[in-house]
């Protein structure tokens, strides 16, 4: 059988997840993928750090340039924009295909990635940067490639559901909600991208840009975090029959003179009866509304290390199945450039 270096870029509440399954599960990995996912390296910044899951220390190294080189599929699991994004560029430009859930860098640098990519016929594939273990990638990219979407809307951030959850089921305040939300794991290192819903506009960027085939930034998308909701706001919603959401949206609209998209998010009066109020704790549901097929909605864990390994590992059986066959780049080339309105209704 073949072997594929597989080079891991951070270790953390995901990163450590994927690595210990990558070890632990590596014959039922190179069954499905058809060649040995060798985790040939993880780069780490601190090799001492303390890990979710206790990782081989041979493995760990702080020099990510060198595992990069000469490695069949990079994992970027680091976050935030630098270096990550010179690392990915740097892993295409050597023949890797990469897997990533870096939400923040496709949401600011996504033409740059995808373009590269698609000059050097490799792949970016992140499952993991949108609703965590919940497919909506690839279904978006792939299963609706033949349809027309119209809009997609949903919560998207775990941390910040699990709070509004709590705040509402159980009556805690916003600090003591956040104070468990944060030990789970669920927020991000900086929690104001949670909070101020800077996460949820990142990937509904995303989403946008593959939903309609278009580029969206997070510069394009109408932003209000829950900062400000109280904990006498839920109670005034619950007895009202409501509760409150942070929501994403992302619609197609018809406006004089053609059609422009709007992507926005921001906390919402969800009646007791819609299913986004059953959403509980730190999970995500995701709809999508299409010509052909109508209503579509997707369900499940948002948030979490070894529920969001899950679409990672998706990724990279893919990505080695594709490497093995010498295919070329799944290709966000198709993109074209629609404007987009600030804020339209729901
Ligand atoms: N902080 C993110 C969330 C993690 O709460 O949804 C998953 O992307």
């Amino acid at each position: 059988t073949r072997t594929l270096r597989i080079a891991l870029l951070g270790a953390g509440s995901v990163g450590s997840q994927v690595a210990n399954l990558l070890l632990t599960q590596a014959d039922e990995f190179a069954e499905r993928a058809g060649a040995r996912l060798e985790l040939a390296g993880i780069a780490v910044r601190d090799v001492d750090a303390p890990r979710d899951v206790e990782l081989p220390r041979e493995l760990l190294t702080t020099d990510a340039k060198s595992l990069i080189e000469g490695s069949d599929i990079v994992i970027e699991l680091m976050g935030g924009i630098e270096p990550a994004r010179t690392h990915i560029l740097t892993a295409l430009n050597s023949g890797a295909d990469v897997v990533t859930g870096n939400k923040a860098l496709l949401a600011t640098h996504g033409a740059e990635i995808f373009d590269t990519a698609d000059q050097l016929g490799a792949s970016v594939s992140y499952e993991a940067a949108v609703a965590g273990a919940i497919p909506i990638i690839r279904p978006l990219r792939d299963s609706l490639a033949g349809d027309r979407v119209q809009r997609v809307f949903g919560i998207v951030n775990g941390s910040t559901n699990f709070i509004l959850d709590s705040m509402d089921r159980q009556g805690l305040s916003a600090s003591e909600a956040q104070r468990i939300a944060t030990e789970l794991g669920y927020l991000e290192a900086d929690p104001t991208l949670d909070l101020g819903g800077y996460d949820a506009a990142q990937k509904a960027a995303i989403i946008a840009s593959l939903a309609f085939h278009t580029q969206v930034a997070i510069e394009d998308v109408h932003r209000e975090g829950i900062e400000n909701v109280t904990a006498g706001m839920i109670e005034g919603a619950r007895r009202a029959g409501y509760t409150i959401k942070l929501l994403a949206v992302a619609e197609r609209l018809q406006e004089e003179g053609g059609e422009a998209i709007s992507v926005r998010v921001y906390p919402a009066l969800i009646s007791r009866e819609h299913p986004l109020a059953s959403v509980h704790g730190g999970n995500n549901a995701v709809y999508v509304s299409a010509a052909a097929a109508g209503d579509l909605m997707f369900y499940g864990a948002g948030a979490g290390g070894l529920q969001t390994a899950s679409a990672v590992l998706g990724d990279v059986v893919s990505a080695a199945r594709r490497h093995i066959a010498g295919g070329v780049g799944v290709g966000e080339s198709a993109r074209q450039s629609l404007p987009t309105a600030p804020i339209g209704r729901i």
